[in-house]
């Protein structure tokens, strides 16, 4: 299948800045898919936006929109001629007119019957047909959002750029609204790449991550993979809470101040290495019979969940390990704890 979005060896340096603010990015973005941009802030998510719609250029690379080259070494095309859709992170609705007269602005080229059928479809979309004659003083921050995104897919772009659009709201709205993007935009088979610094948007609402750091594009993939089988420790570091171990590579598995950890790939023997696991793909064990132990030192509730620290009762290693258990559970501090981890889960790394 052929890309939407065909991003090639792109880096950008801004004239006033020492280093790049982005390094080499290719990345391509399919028909209908939903691909979330992820990073820290400053690591150059908005920058790539601003290249695809053209409100920068690049120092070097190319980009093709469905098959058109929009900037390579002697092409620019202009911003409003891409066929782009844009909602930032402010909210972006002009103040002097009202929903419907926002969402008519972007359908000027059609004409009138099809714009007004058009205008209905989209409000229909964002559910907020009876909101049409609203000014965006009078429209709570989710609203003001809907009615933007409303304008955005209203001239059918062929790609739906979406910078932190949800930044502004709190909690149950942001949650609210995210399901509600994810719908939209499903329903109406747009497009769509999209910005955030929130982990929880990106796996719970994208078909894939991008995740960049410091201008480098770290790894590509289905929030699935993402989380489950990280490419590098930063990546298994971003997506959320997860356990460092040092050990060394056995004929048996990774010897560690726990015992050894089951591995599937075969390692060099005595060569250190790194293992990452999430504290959810860790269960309990008989200690008795587990290769696996360590002595409770520290418990925290997190209501519905325990958070359990492990110390390895053997040695005098500083190492820890936490454990998410089910909130019921009863271990105390000092108790001796058997574990044990799937080794799909469990992601091993070279050490030094
Ligand atoms: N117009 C600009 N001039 C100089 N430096 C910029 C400009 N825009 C962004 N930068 C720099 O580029 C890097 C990436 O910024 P940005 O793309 O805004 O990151 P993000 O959106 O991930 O927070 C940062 O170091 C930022 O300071
Ligand atoms: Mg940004």
């Amino acid at each position: 299948m052929e890309p939407i979005l065909k991003i090639r060896n792109i880096t950008k340096k801004f004239s006033n800045q020492s280093g790049e603010a982005l390094k080499d990015i290719s990345l391509d973005v399919f028909k209908g898919e939903m691909l979330a941009l992820i990073g820290e802030s400053g690591s150059g998510k908005t920058t790539l936006l601003r290249l695809i719609a053209g409100l920068e250029s690049p120092t070097r690379g190319t980009i093709e929109l469905n098959g058109r080259q929009v900037v390579g070494d002697n092409t620019f095309i202009p911003p409003e001629k891409r066929k782009i859709g844009m909602v930032f992170q402010e909210y972006a609705l002009f103040p002097h007119m009202n929903v419907e007269q926002n969402i008519n602005y972007g359908l000027h080229q059609m004409d009138k019957a099809s714009a007004r059928k058009r205008l209905f479809e989209v409000l229909e979309w964002v559910n907020m047909a009876d909101l049409a004659n609203r000014y965006s003083h009078e429209l709570s921050g989710g609203q003001q959002q809907r009615a933007a995104l409303a304008r955005a897919l209203a001239p059918s772009p062929s790609i739906l750029l979406l910078d932190e659009p949800f930044s502004h709201l709190d909690g149950v709205l942001k949650d609210q609204m995210r399901e509600e993007l994810h719908t939209i935009l499903k329903n109406s088979g747009t497009t769509a790449l999209f910005v955030t610094h929130d982990t929880m948007d990106a796996l719970s609402v994208s078909d894939r991550i991008a995740l960049l750091q410091e201008g480098v594009l770290q790894q590509v993939g289905k929030p699935r993979d993402l989380y489950e089988k990280p490419t590098n420790l930063y990546t298994a570091g971003f997506l959320g809470k997860i356990n460092h171990i040092r050990g060394y590579c056995t004929k048996t598995g990774i010897l560690t101040d726990f015992g050894t950890f089951p591995v599937k790939r075969n390692f060099l023997e005595g060569e250190e290495v790194l293992i990452t696991i999430r504290p959810e793909h860790i269960q309990l064990a008989d200690k008795d019979r587990s290769e696996l132990k360590g002595v409770l030192y520290h418990s925290s509730y997190q209501g519905d969940h325990l958070l359990v620290h492990l110390r390895p009762s053997v040695s005098k290693s500083r190492h820890s390990i936490i454990l998410k258990l089910p909130a019921s559970n009863k271990v105390k501090i000092g108790d001796v704890v058997g574990f044990k981890v799937n080794p799909d889960f469990t992601n091993v790394f070279p050490g030094k």
